[in-house]
C-alpha cells in the first residue's frame, strides 16, 4: 500500500506567487491493483504521480510506502513501512530506480542509440553483472515483438513500437510500482487496448499500477481497482 497522508506540492521558485499543484492530498493507493488518477488538464495528476515516485519531494505531507521497497534499501526489511518524504536523496534514488518504473507520455526515449541501450539506460547504475540484464532486457523486447528491432535507432520506430520501449524499459529492473502517465495519449484505440492488455498482465505479475488517464479506453477499464478524480490540486472522489 501507498499512504498518502496531507500532500502538499507548492510551486514557488521563479514564479510571482506561488501555486499549490498538489493540495492536502490524502489517499492509501493498494498494492497490485490498477488505480487510474483522472482529472482537467492542470489538476496537479503528474506533480501527484512525481511526489509518489520520488522524482520530487512535496512541500509538505508524507508519503509511506508499505512492503514496496523491496531491496531497495537492503538495511529495511521489506515490510517495513517506509516514510519517503524525509529520506536523504540517494536513499530517494535507489527506492526511484528499484521501486519505480515510470512510463511517460512522450516515451521519453533517448533518440539516436538503439532500441537495446534505450532499455538497459536504468540498469546502468545498479552495477549488475551486464550480460545477464542484457538477457533480460532482450527477453523482454522479444516477449513485446521487438525482436527484430533490438539494434535499431529509436527514431524509426512507430508510435505503439515506441511506446512498448518505453515499457520494457519501465520493466527492466523488475518495478514493484509501475506509473504510467498518460501512457495511451499518442496510441489509436487497437494501441490503447493493446496497452491495457499488457497492464493486465503485470497486475497478474503482482504489479502496483497507477496511470494518469484522460482516455475512457483506462478509467473506464475492468481493470482499473480504483479511480482517483482530482480537480485543482485536491482529490475530489474515488471510486
Ligand atoms: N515546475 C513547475 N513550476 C510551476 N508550476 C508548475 C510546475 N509543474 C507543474 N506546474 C503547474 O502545476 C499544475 C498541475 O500540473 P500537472 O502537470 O500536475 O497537471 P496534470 O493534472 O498532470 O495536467 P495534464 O492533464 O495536462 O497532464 C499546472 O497548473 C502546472 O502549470
Ligand atoms: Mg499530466
Amino acid at each position: 500500500m501507498i499512504e498518502l497522508s496531507q500532500v502538499v506540492k507548492t510551486y514557488q521558485a521563479g514564479l510571482a506567487t506561488p501555486f499549490t499543484a498538489v493540495d492536502r492530498v490524502t489517499l492509501s493507493i493498494p498494492a497490485a491493483r490498477l488505480t487510474v488518477f483522472k482529472g482537467p488538464s492542470g489538476s496537479g495528476k503528474t506533480t501527484l504521480l512525481t511526489l509518489i515516485g520520488c522524482m520530487a519531494r512535496p512541500t509538505s505531507g508524507r508519503i509511506h510506502l508499505h512492503g514496496l521497497a523491496g531491496d531497495a534499501l537492503p538495511h529495511l526489511a521489506p515490510a517495513e513501512a517506509l516514510e519517503i518524504t524525509s529520506l536523504p536523496e540517494r536513499f530517494l534514488t535507489a527506492i526511484r530506480r528499484r521501486t519505480f518504473g515510470f512510463i511517460f507520455q512522450q516515451f521519453n526515449l533517448v533518440r539516436g542509440i538503439s532500441v537495446l541501450e534505450n532499455v538497459l539506460l536504468p540498469t546502468y547504475p545498479t552495477g549488475e553483472d551486464p550480460r545477464a540484464v542484457e538477457a533480460r532486457a532482450v527477453a523482454r523486447l522479444e516477449s513485446l515483438g521487438l525482436a527484430r528491432h533490438l539494434r535499431s535507432s529509436v527514431d524509426r520506430l512507430s508510435g505503439g513500437e515506441a511506446q512498448r520501449v518505453a515499457i520494457a524499459r519501465a520493466l527492466i529492473n523488475d518495478p514493484a510500482v509501475i506509473i504510467a502517465d498518460e501512457p495511451t495519449a499518442h496510441l489509436d484505440s487497437r494501441l490503447s487496448e493493446e496497452f491495457m492488455d499488457l497492464m493486465s498482465q503485470f497486475k497478474d505479475a503482482g504489479k502496483t499500477l497507477l496511470i494518469t488517464s484522460h482516455d475512457p479506453i483506462v478509467y473506464d477499464s475492468d481493470l482499473a481497482d480504483m479511480v482517483v478524480e482530482m480537480r485543482d490540486g485536491r482529490v475530489v472522489s474515488e471510486t
